[in-house]
């Protein structure tokens, strides 16, 4: 099921009350800052709840937050991010079918370069290959953002590319967890994934429309289901502790941002650096190679220029992998 995105008001009254979260804030005050009757705010207030944020207090003593909300909305995201160009519109959903599906469509509508669509919870997460993904109710970060690049389409692996060495230092930054990345951008901690993307576009021949930058995080998951254990993990599974989802967005976006100018100043060839420098998986790596139908083991030999992975087969063969997907052979 798709609700609609959160409303306008519901994310005011979550931005006053994490504002004042040390503080019973009285029913008034609330109603004459944003604006609308005390009753509203009861009734606003009953809906937070219901959507799991912990309050305190009733509207004759006024109300007081449990705890900090782990919610992503959009004040508190923009809040972390005053000047940003990727992040300037934050788009949040308590619960989607996917994010990327939103913002494919929101941008079909013309939305903005630098639009971020967030989900707390989505129902039908699309990962790579035709694969879901498991969307866990506000342990995960679940993104998507529009960009809108002066740049040919077959700049789309570079920016793919750029995700995955973004994600790679927000998860540094904002956990000190150090990951490595497998082309063509799946985050991989102690061998295991917590961070994927799909990366979707619309073009003509020689136009890019609009690239949407799918971006999956395993955060605060705690257990990882039965069929995922084995390859999948989370960053509080590996790090021992709980991470700040909204302070892990903010890095990612800033981190987004910070590499997208990189690739419009210094060109696709400075991305194609920073990814072979985060990545164990650029050359020499022994791996299983699965594309375009064939099964087979090969050593990484580095990226071209468009940034296909070269591959050599055991029988000598090289390859140029431009989809499809690689595991480590140990
Ligand atoms: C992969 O298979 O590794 C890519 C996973 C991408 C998942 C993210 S979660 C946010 C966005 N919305 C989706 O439906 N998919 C991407």
């Amino acid at each position: 099921m798709t609700i609609g995105p959160t409303d306008h008001n519901l994310d005011r009254l979550v931005h006053l009350l994490v504002r004042n979260a040390t503080v019973v804030v009285p029913g008034p005050k609330i109603a004459a800052e944003i604006g609308v009757s005390r009753s509203t705010v009861w009734e606003w207030i009953g809906k937070l709840r219901e959507l799991g944020v912990a309050i305190k207090g009733h509207p004759r003593h006024g109300y007081q937050l449990e705890k900090l909300p782990d919610i992503l909305a959009p004040s508190l995201v923009r809040a972390e991010l005053p000047s940003a160009e990727i992040g300037h519109k934050v788009i949040h959903y308590f619960r989607i079918d996917s994010t990327n599906s939103a913002a494919l469509e929101l941008g079909a509508q013309a939305a903005p370069h630098g639009t971020v669509v967030i989900a707390e919870e989505q129902t039908a997460g699309r990962g790579r290959l035709g694969r879901k993904w498991y969307s866990e109710k506000s342990r995960g970060i679940y993104a998507s953002i529009i960009l809108r690049p002066p740049l040919a389409p077959a700049t789309a692996p570079i920016l793919t590319l750029l995700a995955g060495v973004a994600a790679h230092s927000a998860v540094r930054a904002a956990t000190g967890l150090s990951g490595d990345i497998r082309w063509p951008n799946d985050l991989m901690i102690n061998g295991k994934k917590v961070c994927g993307i799909l990366t979707e576009m619309r073009a003509e021949v020689d136009r890019l429309h609009m690239v949407v930058l799918g971006i999956g995080i395993n955060v605060n998951q705690i257990s990882m289901p039965d069929e995922l254990r084995e390859i999948a993990t989370s960053l509080a599974l590996e790090g021992g502790r709980y991470y700040s989802r909204l302070h892990l967005l903010a890095e990612l976006l800033r981190d987004i941002e910070r590499y997208y100018h990189m690739l419009l100043n210094e060109g696709s060839a400075a991305i194609l650096r920073e990814w072979s420098a985060a990545s164990s998986y650029a050359e020499g790596k022994r791996v299983r190679v699965k594309a375009s139908g064939d099964d087979y083991s090969a050593v990484t030999s580095g990226l071209d220029a468009g940034g296909a992975l070269k591959v050599c087969r055991d029988d000598g063969r090289q390859e140029l992998l431009v989809a499809g997907e690689i595991t480590e052979l140990k």
